[in-house]
């Protein structure tokens, strides 16, 4: 079942039908590195696979850890960074009440989720022990490498907490690890404590890992119905893996953001009229920020909440520097059922929108500002969403990792490496070990 769509009729002032054609070969090219597995990174291609080939056991380990979490807390602490918490986060966003953390345990029905490990705050951190200390927790403590400053600070800190307060048994019963199969500081830390351990597989990097324990087990105790999202994400694995361009829309995004990116239009908005869609915007700007800048090449992703950001950033993507595409994610079915009232005196002359829903009022924010970006130079790409359930979700995972995997090898880089990430650590530990003396 087809929840999602795209829309690229906006885009016909900006990219000829002969600029699209030319591209042809290089999609096919593209799409059979993936298929054989013969392109630069191949040996980091599990996530194409995930969706098809699950696996139940794990599935089931993961639900009953989430029930056992569920029962055990009042507050669970996922401690991650980048890739190893960005994906949980967007789809407890997406999936949760707006004010969860601050609903009632009845109400919210799991427990407070808090995201650590993700920026190196003693103000945050400080706050974070402070706000723990009388509660009861479980931790979900994720890191691919095992060996990442900003999480590994964190898990001690807290892991101690942990002791003091349910001695060393207690705290293990309650400390979940997601990491290397059988490498890293944090796959030993688990061994030797015999904490309950996820398996991040080898051949899936941390921005690929939404659909492994690294997202499901988060999303899990947040009640996310995980199934359906993998059904979803499966459905549009064999949906984008259709080789002829003109059927498959996750190439033809790949191939229009590529003719625009060679046309100067070198940044990327990704849009959304829901506050609820922040952190999947983040996902996606680590997703490809990190898989296609590189070789002094690659689309700079940003991102915008509107209309709130019309409000601050709507200037300039009117009428700044012409470099900028939009790609726009719409959700089409309207649940807010939250009408605007009318009022007996009228006094802020709202009167005329009484009765419509605060949705098709956004809405027509949506419609404006599109033809308006348009106009003002600004090429756009609707993403149709034709609800916002899990499925749909889902597939918009699937979309948004093929279609970057394509990208990248359009680009002529490698979308599988990080190397440039290094670069900052290097001098940074240089730094730190100095203190060593
Ligand atoms: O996508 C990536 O590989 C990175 O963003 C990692 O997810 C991030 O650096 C965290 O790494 P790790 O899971 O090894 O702690």
């Amino acid at each position: 079942m087809q929840g999602l769509s795209v829309d690229f009729s906006n885009l016909k002032n900006f990219v000829s039908d002969e600029e699209f054609s030319l591209m042809e070969e290089k999609i096919k090219t593209a799409h059979k590195m993936l298929q054989e597995k013969s392109g630069d990174g191949r040996d980091m291609l599990g996530w194409l696979d995930i969706p098809s080939n699950r696996n139940e056991e794990e599935l089931n380990k993961i639900k009953e850890a989430a029930l056992k979490i569920q029962k055990q807390c009042d507050v669970f602490v996922v401690i991650g960074i980048g890739g190893s918490y960005l994906g949980a986060k967007a789809m407890i966003d997406i999936f949760t009440n707006n004010f969860s953390n601050m609903l009632s345990l009845s109400e919210r029905k799991f427990p407070q989720i808090i995201f650590a490990g993700n920026n190196m705050s003693g103000k945050y951190l400080r706050n974070l022990v402070e706000f723990l200390e009388d509660k009861d927790i479980a931790i979900n403590v994720i890191s691919k490498s095992g060996k990442t400053l900003e999480p590994a600070i964190t898990f001690r800190v807290l892991k101690i907490l942990m002791e003091q307060k349910y001695g060393i048994a207690g705290a293990a019963e309650r400390i979940y690890v997601t990491t290397d199969q059988s490498n890293g500081l944090l796959h030993d830390i688990a061994k030797k404590n015999d904490y309950e351990t996820f398996i991040i597989p080898d051949n899936v990097g941390g921005r690929y890992s939404v659909l492994t324990p690294v997202g499901l087990l988060p999303m899990a105790v947040a009640n996310i119905n995980i199934e359906d999202i993998l059904d979803g994400a499966q459905f549009a694995s064999h949906l984008f893996n259709e080789e002829k361009i003109e059927y498959n829309d996750c190439y033809k995004y790949a191939v229009y953001r590529n003719i625009l990116y060679n046309k100067g239009k070198e940044i990327e908005i990704l849009a959304s009229y829901d506050p609820c869609f922040k952190y999947f915007i983040e996902w996606f700007k680590q997703l490809f920020g990190e898989s296609e800048g590189k070789n002094g090449k690659g689309i700079y992703p940003s991102g915008a909440l509107f209309t709130t950001d019309l409000h601050s950033m709507g200037q300039m993507i009117q009428e700044g520097k012409r470099n900028v595409f939009e790609t726009v994610i719409n959700v089409q079915l309207d649940r807010s059922f939250i009408e605007l009232p009318k009022t007996e005196d009228n006094l802020d002359e709202l009167n005329y929108l009484s009765g419509k829903s605060i949705e098709y009022i956004n809405k027509q924010a949506f419609n404006g500002t599109l033809e308006a970006h348009v106009q003002g130079g600004v090429p756009n790409i609707i993403i149709n969403l034709d609800d916002l359930n899990e499925y749909n979700i889902g597939q918009l995972i699937f979309f948004f990792e093929k279609a970057c995997a394509v990208s990248g090898y359009i680009l002529g880089v490698n979308p599988f490496n990080q190397p440039g990430v290094e670069a900052y650590k290097k001098n940074m530990m240089n730094l730190l070990n100095n203190d060593k003396e």
